[in-house]
């Protein structure tokens, strides 16, 4: 095989060039983001994941995953409609159903892929989507893909998406994370769900950070809010986070999840969830059902978290679910903060514009209910003694 790269004769500058222009532009602004590929046996206490329940590396959970590996193949071979749906798939899908009290599941390759998927199969032209401005990119981006009509409502405001849906004729559907990303407050989503029917609009909620860790026994944050196995609202969650595993899930009325396996590109398009990933949420899920303390403990940790940073001045957010941020002053003191805790033996997360959309550098940590009481202390211990002084 030739290995040297092709002689290309041109003039003027090449189709990258500003490419290079654009990191300088990010180095300059302490934006550079970059892959640090972590040891299977890392020695660092991990803040920054979203193990929340600490199943990831269950024995039951990899074992489940290895099992179905073995079982199944190292891939679903085909998308969903074709070779991708296995039975391990359709029991993956009736015990997420009926967990969280919907009345179908469809699951996909990522949380990513499901929100797409429900926003743009359940909008179309003519649609209003009613978005919250802090909502997940995937959500963003599902609106966007929709080419439905969006307004971007201010944060956690129901009366904001009152006044936008009583202006509009025709169908409708709001969309917000349960619980937010960044600064990990939860939406008001009784109140959201009020409005939505005042105006005959549906729901659509992205359960990624509550899924596991709020509601009963962790069932979500529809069951915390009353709204579990509603006609008018679907719930979409990956199973990355508090099942330590890969994929996402749509939740909702049978009728939305038919729709979707008609209409949702990125189920029609996409190969079907692997095996090993399918198999080892399964597993997980089994464990939070035989041990729901799992979900009071990550919040009981996360309050812990903020009880500690800002009792020692820092500007932390009071954690709903999981994840707790802590307010640096910039950027470069945020990148600086992040790996003088690495240096301490913490992972924390670091996170800077554009990740952020009011601009404002955090770190973010997401607490985890295997940790004891001396590693939060530890924990906290490490943040404030290596916070940014000034
Ligand atoms: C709120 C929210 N929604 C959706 C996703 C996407 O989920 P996944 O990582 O499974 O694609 C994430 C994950 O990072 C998230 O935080």
């Amino acid at each position: 095989m030739n290995s040297t790269p092709p002689d290309v004769h041109r003039s003027g500058p090449g189709p990258f060039d500003r490419l290079a222009e654009q990191a300088s532009l990010r180095r300059r602004a302490g934006l550079r983001r970059e892959l640090r590929p972590r040891g299977a046996d890392s020695p660092l206490v991990d803040l920054a994941g979203n193990d929340y329940l600490g199943l990831t590396r269950h024995p039951e959970v990899t074992r489940a995953g290895a099992d179905a590996c073995l079982r199944w193949g190292g891939g679903s071979t085909g998308s969903r409609l074709v070779t991708g749906s296995t039975a391990l798939h359709a029991e993956l899908e009736a015990e997420l159903a009926d967990f969280t009290g919907a009345e179908a599941a469809l699951v996909f390759a990522s949380g990513y892929a499901a929100n797409l998927a429900a926003v743009t199969a359940l909008s179309g032209a003519g649609t209003l989507l009613v978005s919250d401005a802090a909502n997940h990119a995937s959500l963003i981006d599902g609106c966007r893909l929709s080419r439905a009509a969006t307004e971007v409502v201010p944060h956690a405001d129901p009366e904001a998406a009152r006044k936008v849906l009583s202006g509009h004729r025709g169908p409708a559907l709001a969309v917000s994370d349960s619980v937010f990303s960044v600064d990990g407050d939860a939406a008001p989503l009784a109140e959201l769900a009020a409005v939505c029917r005042e105006f005959g609009a549906g729901l659509l909620v992205d359960d990624a950070h509550g899924f596991g860790v709020l509601g009963e026994g962790g069932r979500g944050a529809l069951n915390a809010a009353g709204l579990a196995g509603a006609p008018d609202v679907v719930c979409t969650a990956t199973l990355s986070k508090s099942l330590g595993a890969q994929g996402g899930v749509v939740l909702g009325p049978a009728v939305v999840v038919e729709h979707l396996v008609n209409a949702a590109r990125t189920f029609i398009f996409d190969t079907g969830l692997a095996p090993a990933a399918a198999g080892a949420a399964l597993a997980a899920l089994r464990v939070l059902r035989r041990e729901p303390e799992r979900a009071g403990r990550a919040r009981t940790v996360a309050r812990a978290f903020h009880t500690g940073l800002t009792a020692a001045g820092l500007d932390a957010t009071a954690p709903d679910a999981c994840v707790v941020s802590v307010r640096a002053p910039s950027p470069e003191d945020a990148v600086a903060w992040a790996a003088r805790c690495r240096d301490e033996g913490l992972a924390v997360g670091c996170f800077r514009p554009p990740s952020v959309p009011d601009g404002v550098s955090r770190l973010r940590l997401t607490a985890r209910c295997d940790l004891t009481d001396a590693e939060i202390d530890a924990a906290v211990g490490v943040i404030v003694r290596t916070a940014p002084q000034g």
